[in-house]
């Protein structure tokens, strides 16, 4: 993996969190149904914890001279995970969301290995605690779903 290659996989990652972020809030507004409580909920839980590391993802990236994607054409053009248009039913803004979820856990796993490999050591810290903080996430929706 070259340099651009590895800042492309960098900026990608930061645009498919964020529209995991901005999706996991989109269900938590907009679910409803008789478990509408719950879910808020859980929804609530996954959008708050990837909110907050956002910030700390950028600065991530500005350290490690990559600029970052910060208009909603470029975090769509580069995201990983498709856009949810409609309003799911609640079991299914799961399902879609631990998908995703499993996605980023996956897209964090492959950019730690490459973090590693040019020695951004702190920054493959980062990206490990993400890869961590989503199979979190993907096993609470996986048990909410049972
Ligand atoms: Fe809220």
């Amino acid at each position: 993996m070259d340099k651009i290659q590895y800042e492309a996989m960098l900026k990608s990652a930061f645009a498919t969190e964020f529209a995991f972020y901005l999706k996991s809030a989109g269900f938590h507004w907009n679910v409803e149904g008789s478990d509408f409580y719950e879910f808020h909920l859980l929804f609530e839980r996954i959008y708050t914890e990837v909110y907050g590391i956002i910030d700390d993802f950028a600065e991530e990236l500005r350290s490690t001279r990559i600029y970052v994607p910060a208009s909603f054409t470029q975090l769509d053009t580069l995201s990983q995970i498709e856009c949810q248009e409609g309003v799911p039913q609640p079991t299914q803004m799961a399902q879609e969301l631990l998908a995703d979820s499993d996605t980023c856990a996956e897209m964090f796993r492959v950019a730690f290995d490459a973090a590693e490999m040019m020695g951004d050591h702190g920054l493959s810290n980062f990206l490990a605690d993400r890869q961590d903080a989503h199979k979190k996430h993907s096993w609470m929706l996986r048990s909410t779903l049972k």
